[in-house]
């Protein structure tokens, strides 16, 4: 039976280890916050204090944390359980530059780093259907086979030398398009209110058409039931936002969108939403205390 250490049970974490504890694994949990771990203890999975007794004889070491500076800290502190020839599966959002100290501490500890970030949010990561997106040595995807097949629909190698980042480029450009269309939403959603169009008249006028998508029906739902619940955090959002504009601007590509979007993010979580869903930036249409854009029209 493979052993599994799972580091972080957030929103994806959580619904992660539930199903790692459905397809058999043997599963520890470690938590900064304890009570976020209680579940899946309940659920049988074995709690521990200490991210070394997590990951002491684990075949495979599991992170999902905030991002990578959580990441290093957490693996740091590990550091003590860890053996060499363990596998590390990075789930993390972590971009590109941040994930060399991630491999360089790999390297160090003998680890075989496996970068795997996951597409989906709180809903498929509850019900095991997210898209895990890997690179790592060829020899040891049958070890982390049963981890992927517990968590996600299907797993797809896009290389196999985990410090490349091959997973992680991908999972930014992925995200781009993610931000960009909640971004959008946000806008065309505060627009309306602004201007007093009924949103319903513009949601039935594209509905079917080429211009509908499902992900602006659960976001707009969402916005106009001002309804929070975190999926996927403001402040994650804003998070992977720099993490995109930082990954284009070292490859030399300026992404006017993804900063746009960040900045609006950030400003709701300055304002009190950073624990809110990124459906929350619709808000940032609104905070009056920073109405520099209204300038222009006062001169
Ligand atoms: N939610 C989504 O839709 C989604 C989808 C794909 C990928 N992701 C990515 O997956 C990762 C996890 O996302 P999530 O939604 O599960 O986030 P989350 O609910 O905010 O959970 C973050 C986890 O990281 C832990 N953490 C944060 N900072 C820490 C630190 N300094 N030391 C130790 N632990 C720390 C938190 O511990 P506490 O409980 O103590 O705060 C929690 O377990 C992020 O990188 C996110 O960008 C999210």
């Amino acid at each position: 039976m493979t052993t599994v250490a799972l580091l972080g049970t957030g929103i994806m974490g959580a619904g992660m280890g539930h199903n790692m504890l459905a397809a058999g694994l043997d599963l520890r949990v470690w938590n900064r916050t304890a009570s976020k771990a209680a579940p899946l203890v309940d659920a049988g999975a074995h709690g521990v204090d200490d991210p070394a007794d997590a990951v002491r004889g684990a075949d495979v070491v599991v992170t999902m944390l905030g991002d990578a500076g959580d990441v290093l800290a957490v693996m740091e502190r590990a550091a003590p359980g860890l053996a060499r020839g363990q596998v590390w599966a990075q789930m993390t959002t972590v971009g590109v530059a941040p994930l060399a100290d991630l491999a360089a501490l790999a390297r160090t500890h003998g680890l075989v780093f496996v970068d795997a970030p996951v597409l989906g949010t709180r809903a498929p990561a509850e019900s095991g259907q997210l898209q895990v997106f890997a690179a790592g040595p060829a020899d040891v995807r049958e070890r982390v086979a049963p981890v992927f097949d517990a968590v996600g629909r299907e797993t797809v190698w896009l290389g196999e030398d985990g410090a490349d980042a091959a997973a992680s480029r991908f999972k930014l450009v992925a995200n781009s398009w993610v931000m960009a269309v909640t971004a959008a939403t946000g806008e065309t959603m505060a627009l309306a209110k602004g201007l007093g169009v009924d949103p319903a008249v513009f949601l039935g006028a594209i509905e079917g058409g080429p211009l509908d998508l499902p992900y602006l029906r659960v976001k707009s739902t969402a916005i106009l039931d001002e309804d929070w619940t975190p999926a996927f955090s403001a402040a994650n959002a804003a998070k992977d936002c720099g993490l995109i504009v930082d990954a284009g601007a070292a490859a030399g590509v300026r992404l006017d969108v993804a900063a746009a979007a960040r900045d609006r993010l950030r400003r709701v979580c300055d304002a009190g939403h950073a624990d809110d869903d990124m459906a929350a930036s619709y808000l940032a249409s609104f905070l009056r205390e920073d109405a520099s854009f209204l300038r222009e029209d006062e001169d």
